[in-house]
């Protein structure tokens, strides 16, 4: 209740992310910041091999990842949001009307692949890997707005979080494609090191974010209708 916020008048939170977490912790921070407007906030973007370096080194107060350290750090992890992995195409794709597509067509496409160190690239390895196929990678690029671009380009099509696209949309230049095995359901998670006393700010932020569960996923399902598949309760 409002009540039990009202010692949260002063204080820091500082938050480390994964790349792909860059669609999402912002707009958590925005309304976060609203109820709590003089917590200073702070957020640093990075891959997962660096966000790991900074858990050892208790650079922030909260990590959000979706492939949670197991061997590197000992975390504790709250799950707060669906991150559905989906198969991205141009608008203008002979495949953008075809239902049920297999994943061995989806191998012969020239495919726009992240960097190595990507969660995202990550997940769509081991699905190749457990079905014995090979992706045909025309590129390997380094950022998801690069791959979006890359898209519309006609450089390939790609595999990537839905929440990249949550501003612009699914109907626009860039079409989710209907292919078996996806999406793949994905998770965010808020991570801090197990031996760590969490700050009040902190413990608010993870309350808040695992409340906000049900309006993210609304909000994906709202840009893609679909997903509505593949969730429980919405
Ligand atoms: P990314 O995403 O490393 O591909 O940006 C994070 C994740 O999904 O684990």
């Amino acid at each position: 209740s409002v009540a039990d916020y009202q010692g949260l008048k002063r204080g820091n939170l500082k938050l480390g992310v994964v790349t792909t977490a860059k669609y999402i912790a912002p707009e958590l921070l925005g309304e976060y910041g609203l109820m709590f407007p003089g917590i200073q906030l702070a957020m640093n973007v990075t891959n997962r091999d660096k966000i790991i370096d900074r858990i050892k080194r208790y650079d922030d107060d909260l990590y959000v990842m979706g492939l949670v350290p197991e061997d590197e750090v000992s975390v504790t992890c709250n799950y707060f949001a669906p991150n559905p992995l989906v198969v991205l195409a141009p608008s203008s794709h002979r495949l953008c009307h075809a239902q049920g597509i297999s994943l061995e067509e989806i191998a012969k496409e020239p495919f726009l692949l992240r960097e190595p160190g990507s969660g995202t690239r990550e997940a769509i390895m081991r699905l190749c890997r457990e079905r014995n196929l090979k992706l045909n990678v025309r590129m390997e690029l380094g950022s998801n707005e690069a791959i979006k671009h890359g898209i519309v380009g006609g450089l390939g099509i790609s595999v990537l979080s839905l929440h990249s696209l949550v501003l612009e949309g699914v109907s626009g230049m860039i079409s989710v494609l209907d292919v078996e095995g996806f999406p793949i359901m994905r998770k965010w998670y808020l991570v801090y090191p197990k031996e760590k006393t969490l700050s009040l700010p902190a413990q608010r932020f993870i309350e808040f974010s695992v409340d906000r569960e049900d309006a993210i996923t609304k909000r994906l399902a709202g840009i893609w209708p679909k997903l509505s598949e593949y969730v429980d309760g919405s």
